[in-house]
């Protein structure tokens, strides 16, 4: 038997596609070899996952989750919780991350999207932000904390030189590290790769890249070395985010979950955004593509959401689980785009409608690997105001409205 076609058989017993194995039979023949190859070209793993959730859906495997929502805590559990978190940063236990290798496409800025300029009162860059939240911390932990910054390989020069520029916004400079994610090619709708100006294609992996990127980059090593225990992950477009929340921190400690994540209520049943869910008995993240009806509409006797808890990009994860997860592949997703690239004759092709497939992997596809993932619900007006498209929804003008409310008590 030919070796692929043995290693394509084992393959397909693998993740439960046996079905295909008679079709390479006899085993030495020119059509049970091409249908081998074929085979070896696919994710298998990929359609697995996928139609697993699909089928716990529709078979009411997927049940309301158990988060643990602030609004109803008493003010000694947020005290306590607070304090346990306060004094694992000031133990030096916690670094933050800051995944900045998206591409903003939605928004349409020219470079990295933390060099955003929003039209606050005054001015300020997605990364200014996130200083400032880091500064406050210094302030009440009297020290400051590790952040790392990945970015893009395209990004990563101009990152860096953005805070030379602005002097680091007053923050350590010795305590921000830049790293870079890795690249993949964007294909064409036929799966062939796009040049450009005699280049291949790329964009960066996904912000499920953070995990290999980290281990690849030194960092994982690093903060081993540092005694890092836990590292608070957030993107960068989201204007009201608490940069390594001690209440948070706290949270992830006393639950002794491998990840904690917040989550805040959905506006209805058609927002465009994952939602938590149990399923297996452990908690796992439904991509918005991935919803159906009966999931989307689900209400108790109150009238609330049972599927009402979206993801808003907020997690601390253990370092024992980001160990784990930097050898170990996520799934990629695609993302049709318009792409601009060229022929070989060097004539460029600016699509009009999307034409190229991206392939990202996603940061909640690392949960299936946690022990146990936490929830923690926090006002969404508090603390989610994300940027993502030029006009509408999502937009620099909403989320300077919600910024400048950021401190209102009456909110
Ligand atoms: P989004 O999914 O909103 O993607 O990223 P994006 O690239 O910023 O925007 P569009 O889709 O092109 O308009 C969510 C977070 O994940 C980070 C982004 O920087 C953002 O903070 N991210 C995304 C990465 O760090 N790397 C990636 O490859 C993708």
């Amino acid at each position: 038997m030919s070796e692929k076609v043995k290693q394509a058989m084992e393959y397909c017993a693998k993740y439960g596609q046996e079905h295909l194995i008679p079709y390479m039979r006899p085993c030495y023949s020119e059509e049970s070899l091409k249908f081998a190859t074929q085979i070896l070209q696919h994710d298998l793993r990929l359609i697995r996952d996928r139609y697993t959730v699909l089928r716990d859906q529709e078979e009411n495997l997927c049940m309301p989750p158990e988060i643990f929502d602030l609004l109803y805590a008493d003010t000694e559990t947020k005290q306590g919780l607070f304090q346990s978190g306060l004094s694992a940063i000031k133990s030096g236990k916690v670094a933050a991350v800051t995944m900045a290798g998206g591409q903003g496409t939605r928004l349409g800025h020219f470079g990295p999207k933390g060099t955003y300029e929003l039209p606050f009162d005054p001015i300020q860059s997605f990364f200014e932000i996130q200083s400032q939240s880091l500064i406050e911390l210094r302030d009440q932990a009297h020290m400051e904390i590790p952040w790392l910054i990945m970015t893009s390989q395209e990004n990563y020069a101009d990152t860096k030189e953005y805070f030379e520029q602005k002097r680091y916004f007053g923050y350590g400079r010795d305590k921000i590290r830049f790293f870079t994610q890795s690249m993949i090619p964007v294909v064409d709708m036929d799966g062939k790769i796009l040049v450009h100006h005699r280049e291949i294609l790329l964009s960066p992996n996904g912000n499920g890249g953070i995990f290999s990127s980290l281990h690849t980059s030194g960092n994982l090593q690093w903060l081993k070395e540092n005694q890092i225990r836990h590292l608070f992950i957030c993107g960068i477009d989201n204007v009201l985010v608490k940069m390594a929340d001690p209440l948070f921190i706290g949270f992830a400690i006393q639950n002794q979950c491998d990840i904690a994540a917040k989550s805040s209520l959905k506006k209805g049943p058609k927002e465009q955004a994952g939602v938590f869910c149990l399923r297996n008995n452990r908690i796992a993240y439904l991509e918005y593509t991935e919803i159906n009806e009966r999931i989307a509409d689900a209400t108790n006797e109150r009238g609330e959401y049972l599927f009402g808890d979206i993801g808003i990009g907020m997690y601390v994860y253990h370092i024992d689980l980001i160990e784990q997860l930097s050898e170990c592949p996520l799934p990629f997703h695609e993302a049709r785009k318009c792409v601009e690239y060229s022929l070989p004759t060097g004539e460029t092709i600016r699509p009009e409608k999307p034409n190229a497939i991206k392939f990202e992997t996603f940061i909640f596809d690392s949960f299936s690997h946690a022990r146990k993932v936490s929830v923690l619900r926090v006002p969404r007006n508090r603390e989610f105001a994300p940027v993502k498209n030029m006009r509408g929804d999502d937009s620099p003008e909403d989320a300077a409205i919600l910024y400048s409310k950021r401190k209102d008590p009456l909110l």
